[in-house]
């Protein structure tokens, strides 16, 4: 896969060269180049910013720069057309299907705004997707291009060392990953889960499946509406609504019990 990043800060992306997608760039699975906006101004001053019509605050990038980046490097390989993706709060939400689907690319262009955002005609003219990495807001598009990076490169074939654990990450089955341990099996006081280490490979998997439901229920439950789940993954979601509902109850109890007796105490 070949990426392309235009931003006024280059040295942003300098954590590309690390780790997981500095390994792929060194094998040759991921070609990612790095460009400064500001080689396709003209003036003195490499003007990118303006003004915003209609007033309001701060300023948007202008789109001459944008439209010159995007021309000299979409052409840099004829017969190709990349998959230009514009970060910004107001994109789509990224997710794994995203990623999944991004890393069946050849090639993506990655424009990082800054300011109050870019020219809403270049987005029109030249963005196939427009991407949000979630509900709160960046100072610009970089730390987001290095997370949707980040997220496609370890999809790419050959770059987890482990061909299996792209398929058991959180959400590839629309559910959160169990917890994992490894070694001391007893550590401050606290034992790895006996079954972990029982050698019985179906309990493993289903004491997996049954945490994984849990953890969903506790921090996501809005996943488990898409999740598929089994007979046995409904009977397990019920105890443990169950059980959390005896935790609240026991909780209030204990509540109500130290409020009663708070004056009698005091
Ligand atoms: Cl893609 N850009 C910025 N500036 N802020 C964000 C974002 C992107 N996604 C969430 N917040």
């Amino acid at each position: 896969m070949r990426a392309d990043v235009v931003t006024i800060f280059p040295a942003y992306l300098e954590p590309l060269g690390l780790s997981l997608v500095g390994r792929a760039r060194e094998r040759g699975t991921l070609d990612v180049r790095t460009h400064d906006l500001r080689t396709w101004t003209s003036d003195v001053h490499r003007t990118v910013d303006d003004a915003p019509y209609g007033g309001g605050p701060g300023m948007v990038m202008r789109p001459e720069p944008w439209d010159a980046a995007l021309t000299e490097i979409t052409s840099s390989n004829p017969g190709a057309r990349p998959w230009v993706i514009v970060p910004t709060p107001a994109g789509a939400p990224f997710t794994q299907r995203h990623a999944e689907r991004l890393a069946q690319q050849p090639w993506l262009v990655f424009c990082c705004g800054r300011y109050e955002g870019i020219d809403a005609r270049v987005v029109e003219t030249w963005a196939d997707d427009e991407i949000s990495i979630g509900d709160y807001v960046l100072a610009g598009g970089e730390v987001a291009t290095l997370v949707i990076l980040e997220a496609v490169a370890r999809l790419l074939p050959g770059v987890l060392g482990n061909s299996d654990s792209a398929a058991q990450d959180s959400f590839s089955d629309g559910l959160l990953e169990a917890p994992v341990y490894t070694r001391p099996p007893v550590w401050k006081g606290a034992e790895v889960p006996a079954v972990l280490r029982s050698g019985d490979h179906g309990a493993v998997r289903r004491w997996r499946r049954s945490e994984s439901l849990r953890r969903t229920l506790r921090h996501r439950p809005d996943l488990l509406a898409a999740a598929e789940l089994s007979a046995e993954d409904h009977a397990i979601l019920e105890s443990a609504a169950r059980e959390s509902a005896a935790r609240e109850s026991a909780a209030r109890e204990s509540a109500t019990q130290e409020a009663g007796a708070g004056p009698e105490a005091g």
